[in-house]
């Protein structure tokens, strides 16, 4: 197959799944209305990449910023921004190199690549299929005689390969020095732990954040955003004291509610996920880390305060087969889209798998030097083995036993308090009786201020390109308007990519130049802003609703002191009342409502800054 053939069945299998009902309207709709299109079309387009257009940038700059006011300001956590390039080492200590692999099967009739484990899950009723292992995977393809997504032909057979996601570049010149862009922005943390801990004051427990991208040569790209190649996480790693942890204030999220589906529901045959709250679930040691639990309740509410639908999310954890080679124990948010679940983020406990990994890798020390209240005194048992006597007694092993000698005095000092004249220690397998005299064993008392602790890792892994699809996908609506269809975008304001829109009733008569003014002022004030003053006022609205502003306002005679009794519309300057409205006063227009009121333009910048934030609805105005 050439390669041109090769990419086209790439993007084949890549395409939106047929049977699914929205994604493929969602994914063209998206296009049309500006939010986010596959890169590069005039070439053809490449898979697994996409570039957000204005709807999408905002939309998902706003979606960024609600989580770093959620997860890093009102947490009291550190932001940092790290390169997206590292250097091979990392990710040796990080064991990505090794360990980040993917199951990848080919076509042998049209060589396309495809995901082993996801052409398990979308055509048998397995539904996780990668914690399986590459040889099962491979009995069950044939087992129910699975063919190639892309061409049809029969899998069965085909050698299931272990393939690494990571993209792999050169530092500098030459190939000596390898790097990989970063598959998630937590290495980036990580590396730099000893310095962060630093600016934490070696206080644990404390949380360092980052937003930003990450790659992955994802063997399939598919269903548009949900599973590309470059993509931007928003991840919080919390450093904490295994031993020593007040633990998280679970009080303030005690009353979330979220469907949870731990391990043993997923394996029972009627199992289901169970709607509780965080307390039930802490109380009931559905979560075992109190960390994990208060970030699913702090997190739960920040999908809802995005718009994600809540009766379509769930907390699912993680199989033992499906955990990541890090993670101690795992819990996903997922979300149904299209009637699959995705997963919008991974909370998992990390414990100290990376910060004892880049301990014993690097030269710097990844512990924290945790001081006691008071200072301690501690016996400390030591040898210092007499070699005049080892040497001769055991020849090319004395250093051996030497070495024995000094593990067994650190970690059973009672051996040496015997009465017996010689010690045993064992050196690959074979024993040595050692004079007791020729150990040197003695005990020193030392007083010690503290010890070294490797703390241990809490992370709340959350997908930005994910989550702003879901929110697309569960904010869309259809109504009818004055016997007209509507089809609209029900987005929280927070999140809207534009806040208000503003036309003139119509571009004459100084109503554009009001309208241009009054737009001018709400930019000013920080607000997102459309102007528009082509066509309909009615198809100015659809426009606006389609995109998802939450709030339109019309300029019209009335602002300018012209009308005299107004209409009933309240849009042609006149009021419900049938009053003529005041001066410069605009009609203020609700989204999902279509209610309209009028609004004194002095009182703008204030009032739609507050239906942005929340500090007002539409009701109180
Ligand atoms: P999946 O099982 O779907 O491949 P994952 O378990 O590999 O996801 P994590 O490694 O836990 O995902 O990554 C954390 C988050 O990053 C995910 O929850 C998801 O939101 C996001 N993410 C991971 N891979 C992709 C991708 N290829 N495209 C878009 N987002 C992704
Ligand atoms: N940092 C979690 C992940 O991306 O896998």
């Amino acid at each position: 197959m050439s390669e041109g053939e090769s990419q086209q069945a790439e993007r084949d299998a890549s395409l939106p799944d047929a049977d699914s009902a929205t994604a493929p309207d969602l994914t063209e709709l998206a296009k049309r209305r500006g939010f986010f299109l596959q890169t590069a079309g005039a070439y053809g387009g490449v898979s697994g990449f996409y570039t957000f257009g204005p709807q999408g940038a905002g939309l998902k700059d706003n979606i960024e910023d609600t989580w770093r006011e959620r997860f890093t300001v009102r947490e009291g956590n550190m932001e940092i921004d790290a390169p997206t390039v590292m250097p091979e080492p990392v990710f040796e200590a990080s064991g990505h190199l090794d360990g980040f692999d993917d199951m990848l099967v080919e076509c042998p009739e049209c060589g396309a690549s495809h995901r082993a484990d996801h052409v398990v899950e979308d055509n048998t009723d397995i539904e996780e299929a990668e914690g399986l292992g590459a040889e099962r995977v491979e009995e069950v393809i044939a087992e129910y005689e699975l063919v190639c997504p892309a061409c049809g032909t029969g899998l069965a057979g085909q050698a299931i390969e272990g393939f690494n996601l990571m993209f792999r570049t050169n530092i500098g010149p030459g190939s000596s020095s390898p790097g990989y862009l970063r598959p998630e922005t937590a290495q980036g943390i990580f590396v730099e732990f000893p310095q962060l801990a630093e600016y934490a004051r070696n206080q644990l427990p404390f949380g360092v954040t980052q937003i930003g991208r990450a790659y992955r040569n994802e063997i399939s790209p598919r269903k548009s955003l949900l599973r590309v190649r470059e993509f931007t996480q928003a991840e919080l790693e919390l450093f904490v004291d295994p031993e020593d942890d007040a633990g998280p204030d679970l009080e303030s999220v005690a009353d979330v509610t979220a469907p949870f589906y731990p391990i043993d529901a997923q394996e029972d045959e009627d199992g289901e996920p169970r709607e509780m709250t965080i307390g039930e679930a802490v109380a009931e040691d559905v979560v075992a880390d109190p960390w994990i639990a208060y970030y699913l309740g702090v997190a739960t509410e920040w999908y809802d305060s995005i718009g994600v639908d809540l009766s379509r999310f769930r907390y699912r954890q993680h199989l033992s087969g499906e955990r990541a080679h890090y993670a101690a124990d795992c819990w996903d948010a997922e979300a149904e889209v299209d009637g699959d679940w995705i997963e919008l983020a991974g909370f998992a406990y990390r414990a100290d798998y990376d910060l004892s990994k880049h301990d014993a890798h690097s030269d710097d020390d990844f512990t924290i030097f945790k001081q006691y209240d008071e200072p301690v005194t501690v016996e400390r048992p030591a040898v210092d083995p007499d070699m005049s006597v080892l040497g001769p007694e055991f020849g090319g092993s004395a250093g051996d036993v030497a070495s024995a000698l000094e593990d067994l005095a650190a970690t059973d000092p009672d051996a040496f308090r015997t009465d017996d004249d010689t010690v045993t220690v064992t050196v690959d397998g074979d024993a040595f009786e050692v004079p007791l005299d020729a150990a040197n064993f003695s005990v020193e008392e030392v007083t010690e201020s503290g010890e070294h602790v490797t703390p241990h890792v809490v992370e709340p892994s959350l997908g930005i390109d994910r989550a702003l699809y879901t929110v697309l996908d569960h904010s869309y609506r259809e109504d009818e308007v004055d016997g007209e269809d509507r089809t609209y975008l029900e987005l929280p304001a927070a999140v809207a990519p534009t806040t208000v829109g503003v036309f003139p009733l119509m571009d004459r008569d100084g109503l554009g130049e009001r309208a241009r003014e009054v737009a001018a002022d709400l930019r000013a004030a920080g607000l997102s802003v459309a102007y528009d003053d082509s066509g309909a006022i009615g198809r100015r609205y659809r426009r606006q609703d389609e995109v998802g502003t939450p709030f339109c306002v019309t300029v019209d005679y009335a602002t300018l002191g012209e009308a005299e009794e107004g209409d009933s519309e309240g849009q042609n300057g006149g009021t419900e009342d049938g009053d003529a409205p005041d001066p410069d006063t605009v009609t203020l227009r609700e989204r999902d409502s279509t209610a309209q009121t009028r609004v004194a333009i002095a009182d703008l910048p204030r009032v739609l800054s507050g239906l942005r934030d929340g500090d007002l609805t539409f009701d109180e105005i």
